[in-house]
């Protein structure tokens, strides 16, 4: 046997005990007469010693002995003398009588602790390393507990854990996808699922009626904090629902979680439609653990987000608020002690590249309640008294304002300023949660790039009822039975009740652009299925990874990945992707311009 005890288990009450140990030596501490040797396992550390009494040779060997090795160790578990209160075997240790190294290690390239010295290049370089820490380990534990949790309550409401394959077809719309040639189909390629969508949709027709699977996605897609280009969805779909019972569904599913592993009870989810989302926060996944919302001082545009028109509260004067069409402003509460240079920064920030704007307006609400702005030269106290009001801000507000031709991109900007604000003034606390629905998405969005209209959550979405009409009209304004879950700011999942009418399909598939041949040769599976008896059915789709990040506070998901990629995509451990022997392309049948050496 390798070990009687693992080296997290033992206290005081194993005094006296023989036990074998075995794990990685985290350090030797050689003080002359006494050595001590931290045994490291997957659940804890151990203290090893050797004392007076040990033998010398046995002794040495310790002295010996480099960080990383593996080793087995035998002893009497006795009471320290001086007790680590920090580590939960801290009352402890084992006094050595044999001792055997297992195998022995190169230095590591960090040290593996808490807070190593590697950098982020190295650690994922040595993952496996990277994982023997603690703080990278525990988040691993968290994500097998959560995925557990979520067996558990999917099960208990009657769902079929149903495995969807991985060497499927490419499809339009989304993302771009990863492909893999076909040997025994010369010129033909599988692309790998950028969701199971359409397979859960078909395992609806075959009556399988509560489906679910926890399965690896794959995208192409410029990678960020929150996204991997292989990453886990929880992904399910249920027969006979409306989008009440998916919700409801699936609020009781983040209770579970929220209960079960983190033990905090959250109160019944806020239903926040994607107009007002955009309209008050600028963005369809609103940090709601703070307020902070937008106020529309000026709009002249119309849109999704918002129809009413907003004459402006300035007067004419200032030529950038004049020719605006969108003027809007958040109220910083207590911020008017920020100096000119912490505005300044805050308007270098809004005028980064990424964000875009061309400036930023502020308005300080000094003790007496006069208002002191960036823009006093323009307007006079009566105006910015009612740009105070409009704002509601008291004595020691800062109002932060910015203007553009075009009010849905400037809700973005402003939607980055107020996240920024809401950072630097502590509201964005790790421990706290705040979790709401999105609801009434647009069917559609505009693109710019494709110079048409796409669907903003995928082709299979219904519409609402009520605004079927206005496909033949208005498409842009048709809304969509679809829903978001978003969590601190983090959108963690998204579904949407689907066609399940042929002919409805076959529109929709117009609208995009999809000839009926088209639409036939990519999605003919579908529809054809459709004319089987397909019930009505909907469902969603939660980002593993986002959820466990966001319970575990991480900033990255790549850090409750066991093996993830870093931003260019890359695995730097396995360093793939990789080059193919030319005899492989052959048998593939590909021909590939590969870079000069
Ligand atoms: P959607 O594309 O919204 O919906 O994806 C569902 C959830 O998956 C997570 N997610 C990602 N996580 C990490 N890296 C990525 N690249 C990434 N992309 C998405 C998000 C997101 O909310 N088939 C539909 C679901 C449905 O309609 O049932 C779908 O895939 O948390």
């Amino acid at each position: 046997m390798y070990r009687t005890k693992t080296c997290g288990e033992l206290r005081l009450a194993d005094a006296g005990q023989t036990v074998t140990l075995a794990g990685w030596v985290q350090g030797v501490h050689d003080l002359g007469a006494l050595t001590f040797v931290d045994l490291r396992d997957r659940y804890g550390i151990t203290q090893l010693a050797f004392n007076e009494d040990t033998a010398a040779e046995l002794k040495e060997k310790a002295q010996r002995l480099g960080r990383e090795y593996v080793v087995q160790a035998t002893g009497v578990v006795a009471e320290r003398y001086s007790k680590n209160k920090n580590l939960p075997t801290g009352e402890i240790e084992v006094n050595v009588t044999e001792l055997n190294i297992l195998n022995e290690s190169l230095t590591p390239p960090f040290t593996i602790e808490d807070n190593s010295d590697g950098g982020d290049d190295i650690r994922m370089k040595y993952r496996y390393l990277d994982l023997r820490r603690n703080a990278v380990r525990k988040n691993l534990e968290l994500r097998h507990k959560f995925a557990f949790e979520v067996r558990r309550y999917l099960d208990q409401q009657g769902f079929l854990e149903i495995e969807t394959p991985i060497l499927v077809n490419s499809t339009p719309e989304g993302a771009r996808d990863f492909v893999v040639p076909s040997r025994m189909n010369p010129g033909q390629f599988y692309a790998l699922p950028q969701s199971p969508q359409t397979l859960k949709q078909l395992s609806m027709v075959a009556g399988m009626d509560r489906y679910f699977q926890i399965c690896k996605c794959f995208r192409d897609e410029d990678l960020r904090a929150d996204r991997q280009p292989e990453f886990t969805q929880i992904d399910c779909e249920m027969s006979f629902v409306e989008q009440e019972d998916v919700l409801q569904m699936f609020e009781g599913m983040s209770r579970h979680l929220f209960k079960t592993i983190l033990n905090i009870d959250i109160p019944t989810l806020p239903r926040m439609t994607w107009a007002d989302a955009m309209k008050y926060y600028g963005s369809d996944k609103p940090d709601t653990r703070f307020g902070m919302e937008f106020v529309e001082l000026k709009n002249q545009q119309p849109d999704n987000a918002s129809r009413e028109l907003v004459e402006s509260i300035f007067p004419e004067g200032f030529g950038v608020f004049d020719s605006a069409a969108y003027i809007g402003a958040i109220c910083c509460e207590g911020q008017a002690v920020l100096t000119r240079k912490q505005i300044d920064q805050l308007t270098d920030f809004v005028k980064r590249p990424q964000i875009g704007a061309k400036g930023l307006v502020y308005a300080r609400v000094q003790e007496d309640g006069s208002v002191k702005s960036s823009v006093d030269k323009f307007y006079t106290q009566e105006t910015l008294q009612v740009l105070k009001d409009k704002m509601q801000a008291k004595a020691g507000d800062l109002i932060l304002i910015l203007s553009g031709d075009d009010a849905m991109k400037t809700r973005k900007q402003l939607c980055e300023l107020r996240l920024e604000m809401g950072s630097r003034m502590g509201l964005r606390d790790k421990s706290k949660f705040s979790c709401l629905w999105i609801i009434d998405f647009p069917m559609y969005e505009w693109s710019d790039e494709e110079q048409r209209l796409m669907a903003m959550h995928h082709p299979f979405t219904s519409p609402k009822p009520e605004d079927v009409p206005l496909l033949d009209t208005d498409p842009a304004r048709v809304r969509a039975n679809a829903y978001d879950m978003v969590i601190n700011g983090v959108e963690v999942g998204g579904g949407s009740i689907r066609i399940h009418d042929a002919k409805l399909q076959q529109k929709i598939f117009e609208i995009l652009g999809f000839t009926p041949e088209q639409a036939q040769l990519k999605f003919g599976f579908l529809m054809n299925a459709f004319k089987y008896g397909a019930p009505p059915h909907g469902g969603l789709a939660y980002g593993l990874d986002r959820f466990v990040s966001l319970f575990a506070g991480l900033d990255s998901i790549r850090d409750c990945i066991a093996f993830p990629k870093n931003n260019s995509g890359r695995d730097v451990m396995l360093d793939a992707p990789g080059y193919i022997d030319q005899s492989q392309l052959d048998e593939l049948c590909l021909k590939v311009d590969l870079p000069e050496a």
